[in-house]
């Protein structure tokens, strides 16, 4: 049975016994355990079942830890690393030698980032071991944005979440790397692209497979509802062709005209981006337990975080 608790006396016991605990950060929760343990980091991938091609995140509790995980670290990279952390920043970086091969799918460099999270930065101060955490979720579903959606997805086979509270900024973090000592961005997250280029100057983007074969794992079907998920710009006009259908809508903002018989989840009610990122996940959760026929969800403005928002949005559609 799994417990959810404030523990971080037992969290670090069962970290140190190459057992796997649930974190929880700023972004999602993770699905943490000792990065030098075999042990733990295969059950990691057992848990979620995902593929050993898919590289992991390292957690360390500071900057000044960063030269444990990994060598050659950019300009830029210190940069960014300075400005945003602790925070949703994911820097891919060229690794250390005793960084495993299993954390980083046998490739030569390492993820890495701070979280921002009182309690698992408590965690990560505690013990003698960064820690490797995917989200939370089996591959492929929605990230758990509660320590509850973490309880509901593993009842059986995780031991403990350590509850943190709902995850402030509710998408996965930002992940950067460096071709040729450029800065190229490889998933859009809870950092904007703006107030990345605000820092460090335009940036490339390449965040899905076919352009982007140094960042393994951004399948195009990915944070997916079981139910199947529209996006569209224009609801009032897309809801007439599913007359008779149970329908979940999934909006940005309050919609003056009224939507009879549906379950509809307004993510922000003053049009807030940051608010509607927050809410996004555990929006999606809930209308999953609807038993619907059909999620339509409302495109975003495609700038600042509405960019992030549509990128998950999108994958969400995908079969
Ligand atoms: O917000 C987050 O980043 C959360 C929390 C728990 O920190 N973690 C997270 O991990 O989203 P995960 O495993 O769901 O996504 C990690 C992604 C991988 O799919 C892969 O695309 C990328 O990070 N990645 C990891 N190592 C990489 C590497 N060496 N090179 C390129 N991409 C890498
Ligand atoms: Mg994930």
């Amino acid at each position: 049975m799994i417990e959810i608790s404030t523990d971080l006396i037992k969290a670090k016991k069962i970290l140190e016994n190459n057992d796997l605990v649930s974190i929880p950060t700023e972004t999602v929760y993770g699905l943490a355990g000792n990065i030098y343990s075999e042990t733990a980091i295969k059950k990691i991938f057992e848990t979620k079942k995902r593929p050993l091609f898919n590289p992991l995140i390292v957690h360390i509790h500071d900057k000044e830890a960063l030269t444990n995980v990994a060598i050659e670290i950019p300009k830029n990279a210190a940069k960014l690393a300075s400005y945003f952390w602790p925070g949703s920043l994911t820097l891919v970086l060229k690794k250390n030698n005793n960084i495993p091969d299993l954390i980083t799918a046998g490739k030569d460099t390492v993820a890495v980032r701070v979280p921002d999270h009182p309690i698992t930065l408590a965690l990560l101060k505690s013990l003698q071991f960064p820690l490797a955490a995917p989200s939370a979720n089996p591959f492929g579903s929605i990230s758990p944005t509660t320590a509850q959606h973490v309880a509901d997805y593993f009842p059986n086979n995780l031991s403990l979440v350590l509850d943190g509270g709902k995850c402030q900024n509710g998408i996965e973090s930002t992940i950067i790397g460096f071709e040729e000592n450029k800065a190229v961005l490889y998933r859009l997250g809870s950092i904007s692209v703006e107030e990345i280029e605000a820092v460090i100057g335009a940036i490339e983007i390449k965040n899905n497979n076919e352009d982007a074969p140094n960042a393994p794992g951004m399948l195009s079907r990915h944070y997916a509802p079981k139910t199947k998920t529209l996006l569209v710009n224009d609801i009032a006009n897309e809801i007439q062709k599913y007359k008779g259908q149970r329908i979940g809508l999934l909006l940005f903002k309050p919609n003056k005209e009224l939507f009879p018989n549906t379950i509809t989840e307004v993510l922000s009610e003053t049009a807030n981006l940051k608010e509607a990122m927050s809410n996004l996940y555990a929006a999606m959760h809930r209308l999953d337990k609807e038993n619907l026929d059909l999620i339509i969800a409302e495109k975003f403005p495609n700038n600042n975080l509405g960019k992030s928002i549509n990128d998950r949005l999108l994958r969400a559609t995908k079969n």
